[in-house]
């Protein structure tokens, strides 16, 4: 669609509260959902929905995610009332995958096979459907890959010719610790796994607790570069800082 300057948007929306850029991107946006992680990201859906009672929010069910994942997802279904579509690969290429190379293959491959199949095809198939995405994003994810990140994109990934889709990431300056403090002061609920010492939460094979002196993204795709912790859902990051 979009008549929206997005560059100017930016512009505005520097620098701003995670409120301001949520209320911005509803204002602009009706078509429009939060991806859900199944992490901490759960404090867009908490402040969302004081701003907009009918917020949409998905989920890639990648299949691999741990039991505390899906328990915890369920949670915030029924905490906050809301519908949470669950979205999943296509069952064809997955079994093609799987069946050739294996439920492990990411370890020798690099996972990009892996997430294309079961997190950027769904993801593909879901944004044809929105005018803009809200992602729980943040810079202090990764010096490597998403320091560059602004409060809202044109998302290049996955825009086409025909339809632009735009990426709103409302929570980019906040630090993990405001994210903390956040659910800490408003009883969010949180997923069982981040009492275990996990920080950042993936898929189980792909992602390993932390500890205290390490960055969280070493607890993603250890095996690879720090440069390519990135699984396609936001290829742009790559793209800009490569
Ligand atoms: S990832 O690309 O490395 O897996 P990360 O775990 O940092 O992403 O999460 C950043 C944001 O990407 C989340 O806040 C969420 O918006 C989106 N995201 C990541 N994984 C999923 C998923 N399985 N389902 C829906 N959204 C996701
Ligand atoms: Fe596959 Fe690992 Fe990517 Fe999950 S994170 S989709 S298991 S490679």
């Amino acid at each position: 669609m979009t008549d929206l300057d997005v560059t100017q948007l930016q512009t505005e929306l520097a620098g701003k509260n995670p409120r301001v850029i949520l209320k911005s991107a509803f204002a602009h946006f009706q078509n429009i959902a939060i991806s859900f992680s199944g992490a901490e990201d759960v404090v867009l859906i908490d402040m969302a929905q004081q701003l907009n009672k009918a917020v949409r929010v998905f989920t890639l069910d990648t299949g691999r995610l741990h039991a505390e994942t899906y328990r915890f997802i369920e949670q915030v279904r029924k905490h906050y009332r809301i519908d949470i579509e669950v979205l999943y690969p296509d069952h064809a290429a997955l079994e093609r995958m799987v069946s050739q190379k294996g439920l492990f293959s990411f370890y020798q491959d690099g996972h990009q096979e892996c997430c294309g199949i079961r997190k950027v095809e769904p993801l593909r198939r879901k944004l044809r459907t929105l005018d803009a995405w809200i992602a729980g994003q943040r810079k202090d994810q990764s010096t490597e890959t998403r320091r560059g990140l602004g409060e809202v994109q044109e998302d290049e990934a996955f825009s086409t010719a025909e339809h632009t889709i735009i990426k709103f990431n409302p929570l980019v300056n906040w630090s993990s610790r405001q994210v903390w403090d956040y659910i800490e002061a408003y009883q969010v609920p949180f997923n069982e796994l981040h009492r275990q010492g996990y920080r950042s939460i993936g898929c189980e094979p792909c992602t390993r607790p932390t500890l205290p002196n390490q960055h969280e993204r070493e607890g993603r795709w250890w095996w690879e570069n720090a440069n390519k912790k990135e699984c396609g859902i936001h290829a742009g990051n790559i793209k800009a800082d490569s």
